[in-house]
């Protein structure tokens, strides 16, 4: 069965009983307390805490899922980073009864899976919660066999919730038997066993809890469920193959790999799948206008992406390999996910020029590595050689840590961060010198400036779009600086509209209001945000009159009017997709 097919057919199973068809949320989610889209429940959360669902009490979905838990674990045979999830959530509707049941109907009637090669897991029970019975005896009374039932406890079988709080439950797991033979541990040869003889499949979530920050449990008032199958294994084990790679949804990829590198997919499997997996991964997320950067999505994909350049290396793959290699990816997904392909442009100039960008740094880096490593007198590589890496040669942490491993080695991750942190200190001071020394008007002048730096940002998004977003910026004495993400030149009426809302925001003389509040209360209450994981706990938010809203640690003049006038003085381009102002008070 194609992938198409079983994607369609999982949907349409599931509408028949009676479950709207939604279709996947962005891989970057609402939730600030997460960076990705993990699950397919992701975008239903509220609607197990009792919101009301516009969609009814039963929905089914083919969720697009990014994971960077798994991006290690990316070589073997059935671990991604990215990943297609498919789902049927009930919100105070049905239960477990029903969930097995339908479970089975699809898997042993519509994909003709053998019941015999379905084994099952539950949730065993602990001091906190009890053993779920229930789903125990609806297996059994579906005729499953005792010796394809296992309890296990909450590593493997309790799921949720995603971010800090939220709904989450004890889970009932589909295992398929790959090899229908035991391991060297005999009898004990069961689901989870390291020989990876079993897959899991599916996962079934009965949501009854809700775990709040200090991971405290409370029954909820509305059982839900919450079920996600993986599409790539359930194609794995529809299509007879012994990995996900080896599926419709890789193939094509995979073989483009191999014309570049002129070797064979078995000679190095490992390599293949890191940058197989890898490269779709960063298509996708380019796709939903994540651009390389050293911060959160951003730094995720220029992650991914570096480690499949790297990977590449080995491979001996000529330069310039990742945009054949991502086209393949687009060509598989452009009519399920329309976007790889309208944004395909913009996409293939950001592999393009990361590739380019690393290129340039990679053998010089890894000739430094090897050199350190031979200084290196301990099992523990210093922070400062790590951050050296990572400053001068584009090396991202993870990456050292990976070229360590493989050394038998481990790096000073603490040492890394402490060097890190100083290096950003000085910058930070090396900012403040500049608006220093000149007294109270350079301290005025910068407050003026920061808060046209948030007026621009707002002008900027609402006369392009909310796509808008802060790449960085830059203030001295004289201008502003602003880094944002924008696919294309800005046209003239463009600049003119925003310069212009700009001064007429200075105009209306609008009260600049500080607030402090927890970072999570800040992002509810819409404020824009885009360097989280550097935030503390309480956060300061300024808002514009009702213009804008942003979190930052100022400061800010009292009112806009004391702005004057503002100009935008030059639009160029910053890089692939991200777009720079410059722009002078007059
Ligand atoms: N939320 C569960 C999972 O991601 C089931 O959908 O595995």
């Amino acid at each position: 069965m194609k992938s198409e097919e079983i994607r369609k057919k999982f949907l349409d199973f599931f509408k028949e009983k009676g479950h709207k068809i939604v279709p996947s949320s962005s891989l970057l989610p609402t939730d600030p307390s997460v960076l990705f889209t993990t699950a397919g429940m992701q975008q239903f959360k509220e609607y197990f805490l009792g919101k009301k669902s516009p969609f009814g009490k039963r929905v089914t979905s083919c969720q697009k899922c990014f994971r960077t838990s798994d991006i290690e674990e990316v070589g073997n045979d059935r671990h991604l980073t990215f990943l297609e999830m498919l789902g049927n959530f009930s919100f105070g509707d049905y239960f477990k009864k029903e969930t097995i049941e339908w479970a089975l109907e699809f898997l042993t009637g519509l994909c003709k899976i053998p019941n015999s090669k379905l084994w099952f897991g539950y949730f065993k029970g602990d001091s906190n919660v009890p053993e779920d019975k229930e789903s125990y005896k609806i297996l059994q009374k579906l005729g499953i066999p005792k010796n394809r039932i296992y309890g296990f406890g909450r590593e493997d079988n309790f799921w949720g919730p995603t971010g800090e709080e939220g709904p989450c439950g004890p889970t009932c797991e589909v295992h398929y038997d790959l090899t229908q033979e035991s391991c060297s541990k005999g009898k004990d040869c069961i689901p989870n066993c390291e020989c990876g003889g079993f897959i899991e499949i599916w996962n079934l979530v009965f949501n009854e809890y809700y775990q709040d920050r200090n991971k405290k449990l409370t029954p909820l008032k509305q059982k839900g469920v919450d079920t996600g199958m993986g599409l790539e294994r359930l194609a794995m084990v529809l299509q007879g193959k012994s990995s996900v790679f080896e599926t419709d949804l890789f193939t094509s990829v995979i073989k483009e790999i191999e014309k570049q590198s002129s070797q064979s997919y078995t000679d190095n499997p490992k390599a293949y799948r890191i940058m197989a997996d890898h490269i779709k991964g960063a298509v996708f997320l380019a796709s939903e206008g994540v651009i390389p950067s050293n911060l959160e999505q951003g730094y995720t994909l220029r992650r991914i992406l570096r480690r499949a350049i790297r990977f590449g290396k080995l491979l001996n793959l000529p330069k310039n390999s990742l945009i054949p290699i991502a086209q393949k990816a687009t060509a598989i997904y452009q009519d399920i996910y329309p976007k790889v392909k309208t944004q395909e442009a913009d996409i293939l100039t950001i592999l393009q020029n990361e590739e380019e960008k690393f290129e340039k740094t990679l053998e010089r880096g890894l000739k430094e590595f090897r050199y350190q490593i031979e200084k290196c007198q301990e099992k523990i590589i210093p922070g400062r050689v790590v951050f050296d890496l990572y400053q001068s040669y584009g090396f991202p942490l993870e990456l050292t840590e990976e070229l360590a491993k493989e050394e038998g080695l481990k790096v000073d991750k603490q040492g890394f961060e402490g060097a890190l942190k100083k290096h950003q200190e000085i910058s930070r001071a090396g900012v403040e010198k500049k608006f220093g020394g000149v007294g109270k008007e350079a301290t005025h002048q910068a407050a003026k400036l920061h808060t046209a730096t948030h007026l621009l940002h707002q002008a900027l998004r609402e006369v392009l779009g909310e796509h808008v977003k802060q790449m960085g910026s830059d203030i001295t004495p004289q201008r502003l600086r602003f880094d944002f993400s924008h696919p294309a030149k800005l046209t003239e009426d463009e600049l003119k509209k925003v310069e212009d809302l700009v001064n007429q925001k200075i105009k209306e003389d609008l009260k600049i209001q500080k607030e402090e509040m927890s970072y999570e209360k800040a992002i509810r209450a819409g404020a824009l945000a885009f360097f989280k994981e550097k935030y503390p706990e309480k956060v300061k938010v300024y808002s514009i009159g009702d213009f804008s809203k942003e979190i930052c640690g100022g400061p800010h003049v009292s009112h806009t009017g004391e702005l004057g006038h503002f100009k935008i003085i030059k639009e160029e381009s910053s890089g692939a997709g991200v777009r720079r102002i410059r722009a002078i008070p007059k």
